[in-house]
């Protein structure tokens, strides 16, 4: 199994190129089987959870090509075979979910595996259900699966109210909606880019949607949607991430591609930490110069607050910083399990529920850590980066799912990052 070795050696200096976002592109995909025609997705990201999602679309009846070493998804939906997602492809990837609103909207049927628990919380899907009902849907819950059907004249048009803005059920609520009866408002919908992306593409497929960015969605069902090409948004965790590395490293790195518009709270917070961040002609500049950084309190929230996917990532650059940080996550219990990690090299972190308390120490010490989730495992990266020695990181898996060429990028901006197999 692969490893990721981390020697910190100072300040950084380069560029860094930010690819097409892993959340966008999970919900573009799936928008494929709304349409016999053919959904080409440009600037798509090189992610082992991008060829999950592509095996499940295969399992549907749909064909996927991975084009221009994976940079380019061309797919087509003409005709859909089975409608059920199995437990084995799911439970590797809770996105998985969003096949069900676009394959009851055209199949008018779909059978999809509960995701099951997660590390990083329960994560259940009684707001998907919801609003699927809401369309007319019946689902029942059998041995593990959902089993969903839409009414035999099809989908119907309706206004809902979610209980909570999820991300994913406001992606499967609008895409099941493009091929409706009548017209669905959708209130408390999520905000998040990646949802303005979707329903920008899905318009490009001839969907009427209007609002989204708002947390009021409007959907007038058509009768049939069309072909499209369309470029995947920036990933703006990945980009977040990797302006973290100047952050603790010291140094100055140019993120190529960057937009701050999609960072806002997040860039707020690096400022009020005394971290440089500026607009640069080919991304986003940022700068660390001498001083020490200084500690933030953060609370992750839904979009356009502080995003719950850079939490553990922040966390790390609370490490060192000067002064006492408290830290809390609202959207997912059970997001701390970097923090032992950390722990492990030398931070002074007390975790309390959804509250950790970091207090800063001058320096971390490298160490073997073990990665617990996407975003935990990059965050432990991060941390090796000002750490004095050698951090190892195990359980590389995880990174792959959502960060790209990872030793790579780091590497280009002169940090020692290696990847190890054993
Ligand atoms: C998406 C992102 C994920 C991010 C999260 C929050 C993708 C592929 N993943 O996940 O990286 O961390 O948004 O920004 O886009 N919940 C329920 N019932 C439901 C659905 C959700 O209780 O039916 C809860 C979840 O357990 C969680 C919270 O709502 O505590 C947020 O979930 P949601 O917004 O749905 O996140 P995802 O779409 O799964």
């Amino acid at each position: 199994m692969d490893s990721i070795l981390v020697k910190g050696n100072g300040p950084l200096s380069g560029n860094i190129p930010i690819a097409g976002a892993k959340n966008a592109c999970l919900a573009l995909m799936p928008a494929t089987l709304l349409t016999e025609e053919p959904l080409t997705l440009t600037n798509a990201p090189r992610l082992s959870d991008i060829k999950t999602m592509s095996n499940l679309l295969r399992s549907f009846g749909a064909e996927v090509s991975l084009l221009k070493e994976g940079l380019v998804i061309a797919m087509s939906s003409h005709s859909l075979g089975t409608v059920r997602a199995d437990y084995d492809i799911v439970r590797k990837m809770r996105a998985s979910n969003l096949v069900l609103g676009p394959l009851l909207a055209r199949a008018g049927e779909a059978v999809v595996s509960l995701p099951g628990g997660c590390a990083i919380g329960a994560r259940p899907m009684d707001i998907h259900i919801a609003a699927l009902e809401a369309l007319g849907a019946t689902i029942e819950l059998k041995e593990g699966y959902l089993h969903a059907r839409a009414p035999l004249k099809g989908l119907q048009g309706e206004r809902h109210k979610m209980r909570f803005a999820s991300v994913g059920a406001t992606e499967n609520f609008v895409m099941a909606a493009t091929l409706a009866n009548g017209t669905s408002v959708l209130e408390n919908a999520a905000r998040e880019p990646e949802i303005v992306d979707l329903v920008h593409c899905l318009r490009k497929m001839g969907a009427l949607i209007e609002g989204e960015g708002s947390s009021i969605i409007t959907i007038e069902g058509v009768e049939r949607l069309h072909g499209a090409t369309h470029k995947v948004v920036c990933d703006r965790i990945e980009l977040g991430t990797y302006m973290l590395a100047p952050a603790i490293a010291g140094g100055e790195v140019t993120l190529v591609n960057g937009q701050l518009g999609l960072l806002t709270a997040f860039c707020e917070k690096l400022h009020e930490a005394g971290i440089d961040v500026s607009e640069a002609a080919d991304g986003i500049t940022v700068t660390r110069k001498n001083g020490s950084v200084r500690a933030v309190d953060v609370a992750t929230e839904v979009f356009p607050g502080f995003p719950t996917d850079l939490q553990a990532q922040m966390m790390a650059l609370m490490c060192t910083a000067q002064g006492v940080c408290n830290l809390e996550e609202t959207i997912f219990e059970n997001r701390f399990m970097h923090a032992p990690e950390l722990i492990r090299m030398g931070a002074n972190i007390e975790v309390k529920g959804g509250l950790a308390k970091v207090t800063g120490v001058p320096k971390l010490k490298g160490a073997p850590v073990m990665a617990t989730d996407l975003r935990a495992s990059v965050s432990l990266i991060l941390a090796g980066l000002a750490a004095e020695g050698e951090t190892k990181v195990s359980r590389v898996y995880h990174l792959d799912r959502g960060y790209e060429q990872v030793a790579r990028k780091f590497k280009a901006v002169g940090a020692k990052v290696e990847r190890i197999s054993e």
